[in-house]
C-alpha cells in the first residue's frame, strides 16, 4: 500500500507473529506465520544534503546512526544504489507500534516500509524478490544468518508455509482464528537464542536433530488442522510445539507464567512466539470476547501489553491492553 507523489511517499508494513515452528524452521524444518496487524509507516520527503532519520528511536544523519540500526543505514544505502540514486537530498520519518526486539519482526518490518517507500519515492514498485534481498541486507545485521520467516511473513498479507530456501506459500484458513498476544516487557534476543539451540545441536546432534523433526511434523499437522478450521486441534498443536521449545530451553518462567494464566483462562493453547527468552506469547481464544477475558487476566499475571484480534477481515481491529506506569518524579523535587 504506497502513496505515490513528487515530494512524498510512504511504505507500510505489518508485524508477523510465528504460529508454529520457530527454532526448527533454522534446521530446515517447515513453520507457519501469520500477519499481525501492528504497523511500521516510513514517510519520505523531499531535502537537502545527507539523508535524515526521524524516528522513535533515533533522530540524525543516517550515518551517525547507532550501531544497533546499521542494518537499516546498509538497507537504505543498498536500495538507492540498487534504484542508481544517490545517497543525499531525503528525509525518512519512520513510526512504528511494532516494540523492538519481543520477536514481532519489528527490524523485518521496519526494512520492508522503507524499501517501499524508497521505491515508491521514485515512482517504482519492489518485487518480491527485489524487496527480499535488499531486506535481507538489514535482517543479517540484525539477527546474523535469519532463516528468512520474518521477512516472508512480513510481505505477505497471508497466513504463510515457510521452508528456509523456498519461496513462501501463502495459506488459507478455514475458520478465523482469534489470536491474543501478551508481552513480557523484556527483550528477546533473536542472535544470542538461535546461539544457545545451535550450541545444543552441537552437543546431542542426533537427539536435537529429532526434536527438531517433531517440530516439523507439528507443523505439517497444524498446516492441516487450519485449513479444515479446526481451532481446538490447533490449540492443542500449539501446546505441543510449546512443550518441545521447553526442551530447547528457549522458554523462560515469565512466560511459562503467561502461558499458564492463558491455559488457565480456557485457551485453546499457547505457547512463546520468535525466538523466546522474554519477548511475546501467543495464546487461541475461542472468539473475540473470550480474547478480551484471556488479555485481561494475563495483564493482571505480569505482562507489559497485550494484544487481541480476529484474522477476519472485517473484524480486522486491534485491541490493546497497556500497563499505566507510575512516574515516580519525587527524586528530583
Ligand atoms: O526474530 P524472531 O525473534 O521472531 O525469531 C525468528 C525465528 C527464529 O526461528 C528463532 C530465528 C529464525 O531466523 O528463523
Amino acid at each position: 500500500m504506497n502513496t505515490i507523489s513528487t515530494k512524498i511517499a510512504i511504505g507500510y508494513a505489518h508485524s508477523k507473529l510465528i504460529l508454529i515452528g520457530e527454532h526448527a524452521v533454522v534446521y530446515g524444518q517447515p513453520a507457519i506465520a501469520i500477519p499481525f496487524p501492528l504497523t511500521v509507516r516510513s514517510v519520505i520527503e523531499q531535502s537537502t544534503g545527507t539523508i535524515k532519520i526521524k524516528s522513535p528511536h533515533y533522530t540524525g544523519p543516517i550515518d551517525k546512526m547507532p550501531i544497533k540500526l546499521e542494518g537499516i543505514e546498509a538497507c537504505i544505502k543498498a536500495t538507492l544504489d540498487y534504484l542508481d540514486r544517490p545517497v543525499k537530498d531525503i528525509l525518512i520519518r519512520l513510526d512504528s507500534t511494532i516494540p523492538l526486539g519481543r520477536g514481532l519482526g519489528s527490524s523485518a518490518a521496519i526494512a520492508i516500509a522503507l524499501v517501499r517507500s524508497l521505491f515508491s519515492y521514485f515512482g517504482q514498485s519492489p518485487s518480491q524478490k527485489e524487496l527480499s534481498s535488499l531486506v535481507q541486507i538489514a535482517e543479517i545485521y540484525a539477527h546474523g544468518n535469519p532463516s528468512g520467516i520474518d521477512m516472508a511473513a512480513i510481505a505477505s498479507d497471508s497466513p504463510i508455509w515457510f521452508q528456509k530456501g523456498k519461496e513462501a506459500k501463502p495459506l488459507t484458513a478455514g475458520a478465523p482464528l482469534y489470536i491474543v498476544v501478551a508481552d513480557t516487557g523484556r527483550i528477546s534476543d533473536t542472535h544470542s537464542a538461535v546461539e544457545q539451540v545451535r550450541e545444543k545441536v552441537l552437543l546431542d546432534p542426533i537427539n536435537m536433530q529429532k526434536s527438531m523433526k517433531l517440530i516439523g511434523n507439528i507443523a505439517q499437522e497444524a498446516k492441516n488442522v487450519l485449513s479444515h478450521g479446526n481451532s481446538y486441534l490447533l490449540g492443542k498443536l500449539l501446546d505441543k510445539n510449546q512443550e518441545m521449545l521447553t526442551n530447547l530451553g528457549v522458554t523462560d518462567d515469565g512466560l511459562n507464567r503467561l502461558i499458564e494464566t492463558a491455559r488457565n483462562t480456557g485457551a485453546l493453547g499457547a505457547k512463546l512466539t520468535g525466538s523466546g527468552r522474554g519477548g511475546c506469547m501467543i495464546a487461541l481464544a475461542q472468539n473475540l470476547e473470550h480474547g478480551k477475558v484471556i488479555a485481561d487476566h494475563l495483564m493482571k499475571s505480569g505482562a507489559d501489553k497485550t494484544w487481541y484480534y480476529s484474522t477476519e477481515k472485517y473484524e480486522s481491529r486491534i485491541y490493546t491492553r497497556q500497563r499505566s506506569y507510575r512516574i515516580d518524579n519525587t527524586k528530583h523535587k
